[in-house]
Formats: C-alpha cells, structure tokens, sequence
C-alpha cells in the first residue's frame, strides 16, 4: 500500500487505538490544528489489514484539513478509523473505549458520525467525552444526523454545477447515484423531486430496492453504474470512486457527489479534464456534514448552518468559473485556496 504524502505536512499526531476487552482497534489522525481544534468523523470499517486503516486515516485527516478550511469553519482537520470486528461485538463497550481515547487528546480532535457510525454510537462516546458532536437535536440547536445537510449542499451544489458545465436545469437530466446510504437516498429524493432521471446502485439489495420503488429509479449493478448513460454522475458511496478505468468508462459530463475522496489518485484531474468532464470537487460540495458538526460543537443554532449551506453553491460556482478562466482543474484551485486560506491563519498566528 502506498501511503500519499500528506500537501501540506505529515499529520501532527497519529494515535493507534488498542483495546484487547472492547475490541477497539484503529486510529485517530490529527492532520491540522492551525485553524482550531481537529474536527472529522468516525469511520467503522471490516479492514482485513490495519496499514489500509492506517492510510485512510491519514488521507481522511488531510481532506478534512481541506474541506474546513475552505468551508470557512474555526477547525483543523482530523479523523478516526477503527476496525469493525469480525462477527458479533459489544458496540457499547466499544464506542465508550474510543470515546475514552478521544478525551484523553483533551480537545485536540472533535468526533463525529462517518461510514459505518450513527447517532447511537455518538451518544456512548458522549458519556465519556466532551468533544463529539452528531448528537441528537435539541430546541433549535444544531446537532443530529449530519446526512440531510450533507444531501443539501450536493444537491445545491450540482444544480449550479448543471446550470454552469451542461447550461440546464437538473429538470429531465439523469443523474447516476452510486451509493444509497444516508447521502445518498436524501440526495435522490431531492432530484426526483426536481425532475431528475435517476439510475442507482448499491451493494444492499433493501436500501435500493425501497428506494428505486419509491422514486421509480432505475437499479444498476454497482459494478456498471460508472459507465451508465447518463448526464451526470454522483459519488456516493466510498472512496476512490474515480479511477482510470471508470473515468474513461464514464458518459456523464458532470460529476458531483458525497463521497470523500473521490479520486483514486491525483493523476485522475488531469485525466478528467482531457476527457472534457466538469468535477465538482468532494470537499467542497459535500461540506454541509461538517457545517452541522461544527455549529453543534460551537453550540451555535440551526440558522447558522443553513446560512453555511447556503453559500456552498455560489463556491462551487466561483470555483468553477476560476478553474475554467485559468485551464486548471477544480480540484487543483480548490486546494489552492484551501491552503491559502491555512497559511493565512498561520502567519496571522505567527
Ligand atoms: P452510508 O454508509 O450511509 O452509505 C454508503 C452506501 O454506499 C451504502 O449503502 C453502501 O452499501 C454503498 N456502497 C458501498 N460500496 C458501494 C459500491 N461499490 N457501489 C455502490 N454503492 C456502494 O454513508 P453516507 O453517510 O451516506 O456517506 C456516503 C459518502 O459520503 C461517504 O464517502 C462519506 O464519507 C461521505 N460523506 C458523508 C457525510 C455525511 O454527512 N454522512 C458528510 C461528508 C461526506
């Protein structure tokens, strides 16, 4: 496995999580803390081996670093993955373990729900941590499930990029979903009801079988749903989703989605560009998770966030716009002023 040297520097603290009676076994990566406290989710995953664990860990912590920064939140960037253990485990005893290991960091990471996580297991760690967000709701407050924000701000999102890169509402345009988890069933309620086409896939049978009977979508196998007629194409499901064999496979003109780093490896900008495809860049569409995280954390309420939200899509738009005016790819400006934005925080710290 090849582990991507980090853009800005190496993380600045990386903690391997051990815990023989809870079956805890992962790690918690701290990339940034220039701009606050490192802020990202909690990722569960059955890893067959541990340097894969380690690698997400590590590239989740950048992008993380990233996406804060350029959604303009007082946060650095972090991340947790822990092993899912094989078979049957106590999930109790296993969150209140991490949730121990997150507070003895004392506030230098903020965790939250990811892949394979959900509110309950936030709720055991806020037994034994302060710093957690994604917790159940109250009176106004910010907090919850991230998801339905995160589904907003694609959604939001991808009709700018439409307007800008295939000069149409999404009204009658097939999007293909990849992925119908939590972000992903929102964002294909939200574009059934624009008018969309929709063609999905997802491993689990039940999640997008429902789904394809309630919005009378189109059910291809997770394998073909890259390469599918469609005008755009909508990253839902894990990492890596852009490689070269899918980008070349790939109709659509317009990829946009939720997923966490989309691309396989840096090299697949260039790629999509050659072939004449507009990308939305992950971290910058799919930010309204962290939005609702962080307004939570900072106790502030649910305006906030909407008003976060909001100004996703005219970012994207400008970033799109500037990506076009200089002949760079979306991905390249959107670092580029996600870095700006961090080394600006450190010389006015300096
Ligand atoms: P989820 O776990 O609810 O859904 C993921 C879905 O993808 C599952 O239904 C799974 O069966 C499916 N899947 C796995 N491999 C697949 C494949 N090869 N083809 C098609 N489908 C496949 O996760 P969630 O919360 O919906 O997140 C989706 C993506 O968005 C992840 O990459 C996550 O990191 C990212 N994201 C999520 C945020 C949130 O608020 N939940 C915030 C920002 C990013």
């Amino acid at each position: 496995m090849v582990i991507r040297p980090a853009r800005l520097a190496p993380p600045l603290e990386c903690v391997r999580l051990y815990d023989l009676e809870s079956g805890l076994d992962g790690f918690i990566a701290i990339h940034s803390t220039t701009l606050g406290p490192g802020a990202g989710g909690c990722r569960l995953w059955p890893y067959p081996d541990m340097r894969d664990a380690l690698g997400d860990a590590m590239r989740l912590a950048e992008g993380m670093s990233y996406k804060n920064a350029l959604a303009g939140l007082p946060l650095g960037g972090a991340k947790a993955v822990l092993r899912r253990p094989e078979g049957a485990f106590d999930r109790v005893a296993l969150f209140r373990a991490f949730g121990r290991a997150v507070e003895r960091l004392g506030g230098l990471y903020v965790t939250a729900e990811d892949v394979g996580t959900g509110v309950a297991d936030m709720q055991e760690v806020a037994h034994v941590s302060r710093h957690v967000a994604g917790l159940p709701r109250a009176d106004g407050r910010a907090g919850g499930d991230p998801s339905p924000w995160t589904a907003q701000g694609v959604f939001e999102s991808m009709r700018v990029a439409a307007e800008f890169a295939l000069g149409r509402d999404l009204a009658g345009l097939t999007v293909a979903v990849q992925g119908t988890g939590n972000v992903g069933a929102d964002l294909c309620r939200r574009l059934a009801d624009a008018g969309a086409n929709l063609v999905i896939a997802d491993p689990d049978p039940v999640r997008r079988d429902r789904l394809a009977a309630i919005l009378g979508a189109r059910v291809v196998d997770a394998a073909a749903i890259a390469g599918v007629d469609a005008d755009i194409f909508a990253p839902c499901a894990l990492g890596g989703a852009l490689n070269r064999d899918s980008v070349r496979r790939l109709k659509a003109k317009l990829i946009c989605g939720a997923a966490n780093n989309q691309l396989a490896s840096p090299d697949i900008a260039a790629l999509l560009i050659e072939r004449g495809i507009v990308y939305a860049p992950d971290y910058v569409v799919n930010a309204g998770g962290i939005i609702n995280v962080s307004a939570e954390y900072l106790g502030e309420d649910e305006g906030a966030v909407a008003s976060r939200i909001a100004a996703i899509a005219p970012r994207v738009l400008a970033l799109l716009e500037r990506s076009a005016r200089e002949g760079r790819s979306p991905a390249l400006v959107a670092d580029a002023m996600a870095e700006a934005a961090i080394a600006g925080a450190e010389r006015a710290a300096a």
